[in-house]
């Protein structure tokens, strides 16, 4: 089965690889960093196929499903991004603001279908933390066009702080009172 989804490194492919994968193998490569994986990815793909990694005394071997996710990033990799690990991209974002509790940007993407949201990544009492992604398509063009994400904010009591990771680094956003 198959669909037209580029699998993308940080939301398919890096968190098929677990802390014992990660410790037992950064002898030779970073299970973190796509750049080592894209570097190794032939050995990878011999291992994973012939069953013998992750070891079989361990968690391994993967389902054939994962085997085929990891193939098709690399061959999207291959053919259409230039011999790069697909990877979503963090753009540039600016103008930051939330509104009746709607956190909203513009964001610098090559074209209005560029798919652009805020990610989760940390969800404490104080702070909520996103990284501003977009999916750019195969051989972008020049980023130039505004776009403008939002979502929609669930705020726990004392919640202060938006933190957002865009291109340009952190941005702070405080949770106005009526929010909070
Ligand atoms: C998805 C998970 C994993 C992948 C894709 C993977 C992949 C690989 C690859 C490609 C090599 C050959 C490296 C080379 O070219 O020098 C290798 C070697 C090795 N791996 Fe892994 N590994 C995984 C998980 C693990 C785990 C969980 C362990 C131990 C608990 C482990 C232990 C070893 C050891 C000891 C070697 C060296 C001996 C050998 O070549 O068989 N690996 N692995």
């Amino acid at each position: 089965m198959s669909n037209a989804v580029i699998p993308r490194w940080e939301i398919h492919i890096k968190p098929m690889f677990n802390l014992m994968d990660r410790i037992h193998m950064s002898y030779r490569m970073d299970f973190e960093d796509p750049d080592s994986v894209w570097q190794f990815r032939a050995a990878i793909l011999a291992r994973l196929k012939g069953g013998t990694m992750p070891p079989e005394n361990e968690h391994g071997p993967w389902p054939e499903e994962m085997i085929a996710l990891f193939q098709r990033w690399v061959t999207a990799g291959e053919d259409q991004f230039g011999n790069k690990p697909p990877c979503l991209t963090m753009p540039v974002g600016s103008n930051y603001a939330l509104d009746s509790g709607l956190l909203e940007c513009d964001a610098q993407v090559p074209s209005q279908q560029t798919k652009t949201w805020f990610h989760l990544i940390r969800y404490g009492d104080d702070v909520h933390e996103f990284n501003l992604y977009s999916e750019f398509p195969p051989n972008a063009g020049p980023a130039e066009t505004t776009v403008f994400p939002f979502t929609k904010m669930y705020p726990t009591p004392g919640f202060k702080t938006i933190i957002v990771n865009d291109a340009n680094g952190a941005h702070r956003i405080d949770v106005p009172q009526a929010i909070a």
